[in-house]
C-alpha cells in the first residue's frame, strides 16, 4: 500500500519525505491556493523532493484545454501525474494523455460507475473521497470497498485506487483493510499513524529501567 501526503506545502512535504514513508504526493487547487506561491514552481520542487508521483490538477474544465495543460503540467517533471476531474472531458483528457505516457489521476470521484468510466479511460489513479461522502451523511468507504470488488472483477482493470480526503486514522486502516491501492492525507494524519499511548508508556518504563542499569549501548 502507498502513502501520499495531500499538501502543497513542500517543506512540510521535505520533512515528511526524510521519514522514507512517502511514496507520492497529491494537491489541488485549493492546497495551492492555500500555499500562496506560483503553481508550476511549487510541483517542481515537489517532484524534486519525492520521486514517485506527484499529482498536479488541471485547472480547464473542457478536454482540448486540459489536456493543454496537463501535457504543459507533465513536462515538469516525470513523476508528475495530470489531475483531472471526473467529467466527460476529463476522461477524454485522461485518454488522450494516458496515451502519450503520462500518469493520470481521475478526481472528485464520487460513485463506482464513476470509477469504472475511469479506469476504462486509462487512468493511472482513480480518487474516491471518502471525507466529503461522510461529510454528505453516506459511507464514504463503501465506495472504496465498491470499487476494489469491481475492479477485481475484471483483469483488464489496472487502474490504481487511490482513497483521498482521507481525514482521521481510522480512514487509513479501513482503506488498508478494503485493499485501497494508495491512500492520500494531510502530514498530520500520517504522522497520528505511529502514536499509542501504550507505546508511549511502555517506552517512558523501558527508559526508566534503562538509566537503573547504569549502562551504555555506544
Ligand atoms: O486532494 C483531494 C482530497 O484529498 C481533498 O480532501 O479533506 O479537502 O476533502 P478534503
Amino acid at each position: 500500500m502507498k502513502f501520499f501526503v495531500d499538501t502543497a506545502d513542500v517543506a512540510e512535504i521535505r520533512e515528511l519525505a526524510t521519514t522514507g514513508l512517502v511514496d507520492g504526493v497529491t494537491t489541488n487547487p485549493s492546497l495551492v491556493a492555500k500555499a500562496g506561491r506560483d503553481f508550476r514552481e511549487i510541483i517542481a520542487e515537489i517532484c524534486g523532493a519525492v520521486p514517485g508521483p506527484v499529482s498536479a490538477e488541471v485547472a480547464a474544465t473542457d478536454a482540448a484545454g486540459m489536456l493543454k495543460e496537463g501535457r504543459a503540467l507533465a513536462r515538469i517533471a516525470d513523476n508528475v501525474t495530470v489531475k483531472v476531474p471526473l467529467t466527460w472531458d476529463g476522461l477524454k483528457a485522461c485518454r488522450a494523455l494516458t496515451g502519450d505516457g503520462t500518469m493520470v489521476n481521475v478526481t472528485l470521484c464520487f460513485s463506482a460507475n464513476q470509477a469504472l468510466l475511469a479506469a476504462k479511460a486509462g487512468a493511472t489513479f482513480v480518487s474516491p473521497f471518502v471525507g466529503r461522502i461522510d461529510d454528505a451523511g453516506q459511507d464514504g468507504m463503501e465506495l472504496v470497498r465498491e470499487i476494489r470488488t469491481i475492479f477485481d472483477n475484471y483483469a483488464d482493470l489496472n487502474t490504481q485506487i487511490l482513497a483521498a480526503s482521507i481525514r482521521n486514522v481510522t480512514h487509513v486502516r479501513q482503506a488498508a483493510m478494503i485493499g485501497a491501492d494508495v491512500i492520500t492525507a494531510p502530514a498530520g494524519v500520517l504522522q497520528k499513524l505511529a502514536e499509542h499511548p501504550l507505546t508511549d508508556k511502555g517506552l517512558t518504563a523501558f527508559l526508566k529501567d534503562w538509566s537503573a542499569t547504569g549502562q551504555k549501548i555506544v
